[in-house]
């Protein structure tokens, strides 16, 4: 198993599964971004035949760090394709921030490796390119997010005409009780009440836009229609999303919320192994509640459901605004309500394409985070017309 991101929330989950499961999973190689320290540390508990930096700055720190260690280590795009692409790799476990990952991706696909994916922007802006690429290779692609792994669950043995919709759940984030979102703090933003996550996914728990996201990426990988795909807020997060069929049947999939459960799937699967996760006692939860999502309150759900509706470049954009839009929030440089008005406004000055191809999707990538990036310094109290802009 080569672990993409192996320093983050997913990764490291993904070494203690690994760890757990025990032969014949062995991690042959380890990736970070810029964490050489923490990447070290990783380097000399598992012993991987490759390390790597995505940033290739930091690698003669990585070294130094390393000593004598006998490992490989390679940085850049080009050194994270050619451990997607190895002989040693069978798995490819994408957890790496962001679309650095895509290219990896597209490498571990061409080899047909087994992708077990948690990046979910990677799906969003390049979709149909990357199930393109799924279907013309040998190659599996599983979902490493415990909604999308539930549709697959739920999807076993089951045909697609049959399929009326799915049904995502949503924790509801740190804000489903709260009125005014005008005047919350980064620190509340990034209190999420069930998950533990990396910084920019909670925001977007909280904003609403990581089931946009994820309402995105399941349409394009299970190949449905924008309206096939419904949202329902569920705090208690034990069931994990549902499938709804033609005959009015909904099939559910729950468990307790443990992102470990879907990564061991995603590594096992089609079959099953003993886990850490809790078993779920229903007597002792008693109630599961669900509920309408606000989309006043949270307009990033709709523009997500635009941009799938639109397609082309749309949900490319959308994801690019967003990822500045939320990174600027952080840095405390606009408001939390401001993400959606940045997102919205960026998406505003793309045009509806058709088919599009990785170098216009590439190109819109750049144009969106740079023309995200000028909303945001305009100011969001002006509110000019925006000229339309052509990649
Ligand atoms: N956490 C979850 O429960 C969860 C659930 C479903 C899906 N996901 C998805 O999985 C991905 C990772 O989430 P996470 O929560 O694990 O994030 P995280 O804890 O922030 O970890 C991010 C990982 O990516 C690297 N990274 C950071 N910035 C990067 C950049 N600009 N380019 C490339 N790599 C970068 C980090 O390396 P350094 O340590 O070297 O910076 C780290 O290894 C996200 O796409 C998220 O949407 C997460």
């Amino acid at each position: 198993v080569a672990v993409f991101g192996s320093t983050g929330a997913i990764g490291r989950r993904t070494l203690d599964v690994v760890e757990r499961l025990g032969a014949p999973f062995r991690i042959v190689a380890l990736i970070a971004n810029r964490n050489a320290q923490k990447l070290a540390e990783q380097v000399l508990r598992f012993r991987p035949d490759f390390a790597a930096l995505a940033d290739p700055e930091r690698v003669t720190t990585l070294e130094h760090a390393l000593g004598r260690c006998r490992v490989r280590v390679l940085s850049g795009v080009e050194g994270m394709e050619r451990i997607a692409g190895a002989a040693q790799t069978d798995i490819v476990v994408m957890g790496l921030a962001g679309t650095q990952g895509l290219l990896p991706v597209l490498a571990a696909l061409d080899a047909g490796k087994r992708v077990a994916l948690a990046t979910k922007e990677i799906i969003v802006g390049f979709g149909p390119l990357v199930m393109e690429r799924v279907r013309r290779s040998r190659a599996e692609l599983l979902p490493v997010d415990s909604e999308l792994s539930a549709i697959l669950q739920c999807l076993d043995g089951e045909r697609a005409e049959e399929i009326r919709r799915v049904i995502l759940t949503a924790s509801g984030g740190p804000f489903r009780r709260v009125r005014d979102l005008s005047r919350v703090t980064v620190e509340q933003t990034l209190r999420h009440p069930t998950w533990r996550m990396g910084r920019k996914i909670t925001v977007d728990s909280a904003s609403l836009m990581n089931k946009g996201l994820e309402m995105i990426e399941t349409a394009y990988y299970f190949g449905l229609k924008p309206e096939q795909v419904d949202v329902l807020v569920h705090p208690q997060s034990i069931v994990h999303s549902l499938v709804e069929f033609r005959d009015g049947t909904l099939i559910a999939q729950m468990a307790m919320p443990d992102m470990r459960l879907p990564i061991q799937y995603a590594l096992t699967y089609p079959g099953r192994r003993v886990s850490p996760v809790r078993p779920t006692r229903l007597e002792r939860i008693r109630t599961l509640e669900f509920a309408a999502p606000d989309l006043k309150r949270f307009p990033c759900l709709g523009l997500a459901r635009t941009a799938l509706r639109q397609g082309g470049l749309k949900p490319c954009v959308l994801n690019s605004a967003n990822d500045i839009a939320v990174r600027a929030f952080l840095d405390r440089r606009i408001g939390f309500v401001d993400i959606a008005e940045v997102t919205a406004r960026t998406m505003r000055r793309f045009p509806d394409r058709g088919r599009v191809d990785l170098e216009q999707l590439l190109a819109a990538e750049l144009m969106a985070r740079a023309a995200a990036e000028t909303e945001i310094r305009r100011g969001l109290h002006s509110r000019p017309a925006s000229a339309t802009i052509l990649p």
